[in-house]
């Protein structure tokens, strides 16, 4: 069986001639980058974003701007580093002007993160934002749990194939200290489960 560093491999080289996808134009233009993911090939915990931003497709690097900056404070809040974590997210192209994706770019995109989690096997799953949280609890054995996001936040669920904690997405405590607090909390519920 191949490796899981060249089976991520041959994800990113899909990913970077996916021009059957709505963004790959934009990719191109604007001498964007894929943002397949980071981190450990075997970590016990993968979090899965939204999108890329602008700093991820200038960079090809995942949270690597100011909401970076938040979880990357969150994870040392509870004494993880981020080496040790996979970080990706279900789009692996900006959309433009940061705007939601559409359900067909999670459909064009999503397999290739059901093919990371099979490949990573990570312990915990932990959705950031609402967009991932709704694909994976579908896409796992959790479509009966699926409900706002205000409400499952921090909560565990035993999925078919690892533990998952749905959680805020970073960026929305950039200016709102309530959910920063709550994002805290719910991130030491995560280090409880590793
Ligand atoms: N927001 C996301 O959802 N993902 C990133 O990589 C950066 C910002």
């Amino acid at each position: 069986m191949a490796d899981a560093t060249s089976e991520l491999k041959k994800i990113k080289d899909e990913v970077v001639a996916l021009s059957s996808s709505p963004l790959y134009r934009y990719r191109i233009e604007n001498k964007y980058f894929p943002v397949i993911g980071e981190g450990s090939h075997s970590a016990d915990i993968m979090f899965i974003g939204e999108a890329p931003g602008e700093n991820e497709a200038k960079t090809g690097r995942p949270f690597c701007g100011r909401a970076g900056k938040v979880l990357d404070d969150l994870l040392a809040s509870v004494g993880i580093e981020r080496k040790d974590v996979y970080v990706t997210n279900i789009v692996k192209d900006r959309p433009q002007g940061n705007r939601d994706p559409l359900p067909e770019e999670i459909s064009i995109y999503a397999p290739f993160l059901d093919r990371q989690i099979e490949i990573i096997k990570p312990k915990v799953v932990a959705t950031l934002g609402r967009f991932s949280m709704v694909y994976i609890m579908n896409r796992y054995g959790l479509e009966w749990e699926v409900g706002p996001i205000s409400t499952l936040h921090g909560k565990v669920f035993e999925a078919n194939q690892f533990k998952y904690v749905p959680l805020y997405h970073p960026a929305a405590a950039i200016y709102n200290q309530h959910l920063l607090s709550t994002l805290q909390e719910d991130f030491k519920v995560l280090k409880s489960v590793v």
